[in-house]
């Protein structure tokens, strides 16, 4: 699988991690996105996250240079015709990523086509594709170069030769797979973004600062960041869709969206994104 291409389907922070294992990976890898910009950005971070590889002595520069030489990128998404995974991580909207995947399972009656969607219903994507049986979610988790995990979520209409191609392609990537069926939030989202939504609710009833809150997460949970951290690493924006399709998905108002999530999010505090969110970025 390695001489064959992957593409990428957007060139934002997910893609950027995907499109770097990848490479780093000994992959050949298509990023796609729909301007030269955010390409542009794309290379420059890869370039930065693999330097961070070569001063820990992980890789060498020639490893380096030889991975971002099989780097390729375009603004074209026919270029992905040939590419036999094409892993898509394009903004988190039902309708862009079903025209996406209308328009990439036209290119090649070949390729598996792959999500990273974070919560929406892969067999809702799958139905709009002319091959559902190869359509199928890798759901890589931020930041990508650093965390193991690969959800791979089977829609209802993916086929088992799917799923293994999936799984092998996943440990060469050097990721960990875990099989999760095609519910919302599937398992991780499920039970991290309601932690997130509650301690944004502590946070709002005053009962904590977020540092303190945080604090409290590190070290009283020995998690790596605090909760409201990590909604900052994530974007507010991407934690309130969760929330919103996780309450619409079970119909659960245990699931109901902290309203001073959503009055962040209105006012442009989406996290280290925007420079702002509970806490505040240069
Ligand atoms: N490329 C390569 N390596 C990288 C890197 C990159 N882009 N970014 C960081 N690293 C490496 C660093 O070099 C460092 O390596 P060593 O351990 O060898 O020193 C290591 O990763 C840790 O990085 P830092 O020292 O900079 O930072 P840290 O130790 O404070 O850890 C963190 C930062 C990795 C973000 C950690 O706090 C963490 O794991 N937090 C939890 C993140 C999390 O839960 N993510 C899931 C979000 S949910 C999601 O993504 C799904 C969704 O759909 C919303």
């Amino acid at each position: 699988m390695s001489e064959q291409h992957i593409g990428v389907v957007g060139a934002g922070t997910m893609g950027q991690g995907i499109a770097q294992v990848a490479v780093a990976s000994g992959f050949n890898v298509r990023l796609f996105d729909v301007a030269e910009e955010p390409l542009g950005r794309a290379k420059a971070n890869i370039d930065k996250g693999l330097s961070k590889l070569v001063a820990k002595e992980k890789i060498s520069e020639a490893d380096k240079s030889a991975a971002l030489a099989r780097l390729s990128t375009t603004t074209t998404l026919d270029a992905l015709s040939d590419c036999a995974v094409i892993i898509e991580a394009a903004p988190e909207q039902p309708e862009l990523k079903e025209t996406i995947f209308r328009d990439l399972s036209r290119l090649s009656s070949t390729a598996i086509l792959a999500s990273n969607t974070s919560s929406l219903s892969l067999t809702r994507l799958a139905a709009v594709c002319e091959h559902p049986e190869r359509v199928v979610g890798m759901h890589f988790f931020n930041p990508v170069p650093v965390l193991k995990l690969v959800e791979v979520i089977r829609a209802e209409q993916t086929s088992d030769a799917t799923v293994a191609e999936i799984e092998t392609l996943t440990k060469a990537l050097g990721k960990t797979a875990v099989p999760i069926g095609d519910a919302p939030g599937f398992a991780v989202n499920r039970l991290l973004v309601p932690m997130i939504n509650e301690a944004a609710f502590i946070v709002q009833e005053g009962t904590a600062t977020p540092e303190a809150i945080d604090d409290a997460m590190k070290l009283g949970a020995a998690h790596p960041m605090g909760p409201l951290a990590l909604a900052d690493l994530i974007g507010l924006d991407v934690c309130l869709a969760i929330m919103e399709v996780l309450q619409e998905g079970f119909g659960d108002p245990k699931y109901r969206p902290c309203p001073l999530l959503k009055r962040m999010v209105a006012a442009g505090y989406l996290g280290r994104k925007s420079g702002r969110g509970f806490y505040s970025y240069d």
